[in-house]
């Protein structure tokens, strides 16, 4: 089969989250069961600056009509690598930014037309590149493929026929913007209705393709059934239900080329399950990172986010002071909401000693973070799946977490009577919860024995993708079969 990914991030060239490490991974594990794979992306400043030389131009330029006048994309050749083709989209006045959806906190005012324009220019590209079998589209940037392939292109005799598939990484995220984008886009009126985009007498990007993508799949089996319930589906919970025979949830793999202690090149020292000692150097060299200095025997717990409100840190604001009068040290990597980033930076004042924050995006620091620390802590409020929790196992950094979304699925309780299980989970989303199971895990750090095992049980545990690959590839396949 071909399969064309559209999706607004993507390793190495474009980062904010999670959804660049899968768009990064995937597309080459599809490559390696046997299929072609091309991944298109927006020409971003920082995508820019990453290629070198001349851009070659794979087209030159395509047409993409707005009631104001057209705008004008380049389809840029990004080459192929570990299989898998790059284009990128060119239109330097909707792209060439510093920011993926905004600045200083703010989100774009003209995101409707950027992501719009995106997504015309994927489908208008593959007419004259190469027309895929599957468009595998990912969160709500790339979500109005499905619809503009069954509205305005449903005539197309080239691309009528294609399948596809959307990956919902976060319906907290859905693209809402005021009736008019409907014209705007130069959409017809009669999809801004209840059962398709209008959403609250907004225009949904992410509804749209959940009414119109062949089949939807989200990060986690367990997020999946989530997002069905009024809790968790953040308004769609209807639409997804509607749904819900062609909603699939496919656990998220992790790339070990990348994640592994073994052969990181960002790390101070390498370690394996069979020899931990490089262990203790990652976390000398994680103090030094962060300024600590605090004895051998004190734990030292890390967090590495996104600073959302979905990461749950309104929790360990709560917990802030107690957490301080244990022997505990916590190192925190991440940027994003002002508010967050201020409750860390006075978290990081109440107790200089033990308390370190950086507020910065840093891959090099993020890897360091996953091997120095003994815990790694995510209180999530929801999560799609969570990919921190996956590599802090591989890194014998025994995660913290709550029991939802990818977390629950991923994360086994420690049973200390078995041996079994490879982290501490929490189920209520309340501060006292949060502070009763970080007991929890330290009481279990002191006994050094349990904790080798609880650390070598999670270091065991694979979660590559090579069996969610052959998920994706059965979901494709049901879908072409569907189509033909
Ligand atoms: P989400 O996609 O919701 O942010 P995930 O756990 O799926 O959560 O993925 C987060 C990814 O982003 C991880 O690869 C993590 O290392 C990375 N990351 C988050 N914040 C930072 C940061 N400040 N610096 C470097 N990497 C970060
Ligand atoms: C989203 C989710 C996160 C998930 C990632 C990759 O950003 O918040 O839980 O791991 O996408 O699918």
């Amino acid at each position: 089969m071909q399969i064309v990914f559209a999706a607004s991030e993507c390793v190495p060239f474009a980062k904010s989250g999670g959804l660049a490490d899968v768009v990064g991974a995937l597309p080459k594990e599809i490559f390696k069961l046997g299929h072609e794979v091309t991944v298109y992306l927006p020409l971003y400043a920082i995508v820019r600056s990453k290629l070198t030389g001349e851009l070659k131009f794979a087209i030159r330029s395509i047409t993409i009509p707005f009631p104001h006048g057209n705008r004008f994309a380049g389809i840029v050749d990004g080459g192929v690598h570990d299989g898998v083709k790059f284009y990128f989209i060119d239109c330097p006045e909707m792209f060439d930014r510093q920011g993926f959806y905004g600045s200083n906190g703010d989100s774009y005012g003209d995101n409707a037309e950027r992501f719009g324009l995106f997504c015309r220019a994927v489908l208008e590209s593959t007419k004259l590149l190469g027309m895929p079998d599957i468009f595998h589209v990912h969160d709500w940037q790339a979500a109005l493929i499905p619809v503009l392939l069954r509205t305005v292109y449903s005539a197309d005799p080239v691309l009528k026929n294609c399948g596809t598939v959307l990956t919902i990484h976060n319906a907290g995220y859905q693209g809402w913007f005021p009736p008019a984008t409907t014209e705007q886009l130069l959409l017809p009126w009669d999809i801004f209705t209840y059962d398709k985009l209008e959403h609250y007498n907004t225009f949904n990007f992410l509804k749209g393709g959940i009414v119109y993508a062949d089949a939807l799949t989200t990060v986690s089996p367990r997020y999946a059934e989530e997002i069905q319930t009024p809790e968790f589906g953040n308004g769609l919970d209807g639409a997804l239900r509607q749904r819900r025979a062609d909603l699939h949830g496919i656990l998220n793999g992790v790339d070990y080329a990348e994640w592994d202690p073994a052969t990181d090149g960002n790390l101070a020292a390498h370690y394996t399950p069979a020899d931990l000692s490089g262990k203790r150097k990652c976390r000398k060299d994680l103090l030094h990172a962060f300024g600590l200095d605090v004895p051998e025997q004190t734990p030292v717990i890390g967090i590495c986010s996104r600073f959302a409100s979905q990461k749950g840190f309104d929790l360990l604001e709560q917990i802030a002071s107690r957490l301080a009068e244990r022997d505990v040290a916590v190192v925190a990597l991440g940027t994003g909401e002002p508010y967050y980033e201020k409750f860390f930076r006075d978290f990081a004042y109440s107790n200089s000693s033990h308390f370190a924050v950086q507020i910065r995006y840093d891959e090099a620091l993020a890897h360091k973070v996953e091997a120095g620390a003994d815990i790694f802590l995510m209180p999530s409020r929801f999560e799609p799946c969570g990919l921190n929790q996956i590599y802090s196992l591989k890194y014998g950094t025994v995660p913290v977490v709550r029991a939802t979304g990818g977390l629950d699925d991923t994360v086994e309780e420690w049973n200390p009577d078995l041996n079994t299980g490879t982290g501490f989970k929490f189920d209520r989303y309340d501060a006292q919860a949060l502070l009763d199971v970080i007991d929890r895990a330290l009481a279990a750090f002191n006994d050094k024995k349990q904790w080798t095992q609880l650390m070598q049980n999670g270091m065991a545990q694979n979660f590559s993708w090579e069996k969610p690959s052959r998920e994706y590839a059965a979901v494709y396949g049901e879908v072409a079969r569907r189509k033909a």
